[in-house]
């Protein structure tokens, strides 16, 4: 079996080099996903002069590890959406999303880009009686909204649901093959990639100075970070004002007809499901699901072992043939941040709070920053999607929310003391917490059997990072940092790595 995503393992890319000096240029992009990638695109077309950093591989990130659905049906979110913005907002946000398929349809076709794009049905269903009335309540927004839809007595595919949703002509693909696309496409029209060079921060000179860890230095007119989660805050707060979600992935083939579609459930444990075949010759049927809080008390492996429970017990998949987790940030309205970091800053722009609809709100992304670089006034999104943004109560509340459970995570971790264990148990590829010399240690042992201590603080604003048993590594509850077993940061807010601690005496 392979820890490694489907399309990752079905897509190989040109490597770049290190970035080895200090350059200037017009756009700096920071992350090289989707996000990234669309807009080096997009601008490179327009002959403007871009370098794209990225701190590991081209698409190693949250890109490689999605679903890859095109959709505007993002689980229930009309009827919430025109309850907490109002009816014109909730159907801007629908009309950016199916204009957003459409252009990326329209790339498709136009350049023959062969990624197995295929137009879907989408499903949105439930098992449980508390979510009939809300589906419901989704429906009549739909017609509000004057979005295709209908309640439905039966799915195309054979699984048990009480009540379903059904959004018509949606899509999927292989986004590594369309992202493959349009990078020799950027590659193409002159834009520079460096891999494994790691933005740390910035300085600001009247143009934005991006600094990376070995010390160079990119000045441009615009820096767009496209990280997942800001490499930047800029003051302004995204720590505070998104959480992070956990989310995972089995694959397995299928051995049955499938009958199309793409299906999530509304409650949880979720479950979302779609089919790909891999060089047009075997179909894999994806199961993600099992969506939890980043960092919280949980057993990752066991979201693993329960994934591959429903592919047995519904499709009768006993073979995995690979797995794999991703994690993404939910804003306090539930709609991305796109444009300016700040309301006075319109050098600096951002794309994060995806949401786990990144093929959407990330090519959305990408068009928003595309034309605020280039001063098309044309994109109508621009002030929705604003990440100044801050007027509906429930991101009061939210925002209230998500820092008080911050705050109670930080007593948490300083107050509640783990049990010493000894450390001469653990298993081969298992890790604890526990304690040494009075303080509290993460220790994990690896495949060679060597020991791994690190201070369990996490570097970021101090909260204490759990055990991730599924994954391997460290992750943070409070504003989902993730490290290495090493203690290398894997994903931000956090910069600098957990600190190591020798057991020797
Ligand atoms: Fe903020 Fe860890 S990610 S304290």
């Amino acid at each position: 079996m392979s820890f490694t995503s489907i399309w990752q393992a079905d897509t190989t890319f040109s490597t770049f080099p290190k970035l080895q000096e200090s350059k200037k240029t017009e756009v700096c992009i920071v992350g090289a996903g989707l996000t990234g990638i669309t807009t080096a695109y997009l601008l490179s077309k327009k002959g403007i002069k871009v370098i794209l950093l990225e701190s590991d591989r081209i698409l190693s990130g949250v890109t490689g590890h999605t679903t890859a659905k095109i959709t505007a049906q993002h689980g229930i979110i009309y009827a919430e959406l025109i309850e907490t913005l109002g009816e014109e907002k909730a159907k801007q946000y629908y009309q950016a999303m199916q204009e957003t398929k459409q252009f990326i349809q329209h790339e498709i076709k136009k350049n023959n880009i062969s990624c197995n794009y295929e137009e879907q049905d989408a499903f949105v269903y439930t098992n449980d009686d508390a979510y009939m009335s809300q589906l419901e309540k989704e429906r009549q927004a739909y017609k509000t909204l004057g979005i295709a839809g209908e309640l439905i007595e039966q799915m195309p595919l054979q699984i048990p649901f009480k009540q379903a949703l059904k959004m018509p002509n949606q899509a999927q693909f292989h986004p590594l093959k369309y992202l493959q696309f349009m990078l020799q496409e950027a590659v193409k029209n002159g834009i520079e990639i460096y891999e494994e060079t790691v933005a740390m921060g910035i300085e600001y000179n009247r143009r934005p100075t991006v600094l990376t860890k070995d010390e160079h230095r990119v000045t441009c007119d615009y820096l767009v970070a496209a990280t997942h989660f800001p490499f930047i805050d800029h003051q302004g707060l995204y720590f505070a004002k998104m959480s992070a979600e956990r989310s995972y992935v089995v694959a397995g083939k299928t051995n049955f007809e499938y009958p199309g579609g793409m299906y999530i459930n509304a409650e949880n444990p979720s479950r979302s499901i779609r089919a790909a075949s891999l060089n047009n010759e075997d179909t894999y049927l994806l199961i993600g699901g099992e969506n939890h809080r980043s960092g919280e008390e949980k057993d990752e492996a066991l979201c693993y072992q329960n994934l591959r429970g429903f592919a047995k017990e519904q499709f009768q998949i006993d073979d995995i043939s690979y797995q794999w987790s991703a994690q993404d940030y939910i804003t306090l309205d539930k709609m991305p941040y796109i444009g300016p970091i700040t309301g006075g800053d319109p050098s600096i722009l951002i794309a994060t709070g995806y949401r786990k609809w990144g093929m959407t709100n990330g090519t959305l992304a990408a068009r928003i920053i595309t034309d605020t670089i280039l001063k098309a006034d044309k994109n109508p999104y621009k002030e929705l999607f604003s990440p100044s943004r801050f007027s509906s109560k429930p991101m009061l509340k939210n925002f209230i929310s998500y820092n008080a459970r911050v705050a109670k995570e930080l007593l948490k971790g300083k107050f509640d003391f783990p049990e010493a264990k000894d450390i001469d148990k653990l298993e081969i590829d298992e890790g604890t917490i526990t304690t040494f010399k009075g303080a509290r240690v993460g220790v994990y042992k690896d495949k060679e059997e060597q020991l791994h201590a690190l201070d369990t603080t996490c570097t970021h604003l101090g909260c204490e990072v759990h055990w991730n048993s599924g994954d391997k590594t460290w992750d943070c509850p409070c504003h989902g940092s993730r490290f290495h077993y090493d203690g290398e940061v894997m994903a931000g807010p956090a910069k600098k790595s957990l600190r190591k601690i020798s057991l020797d005496d």
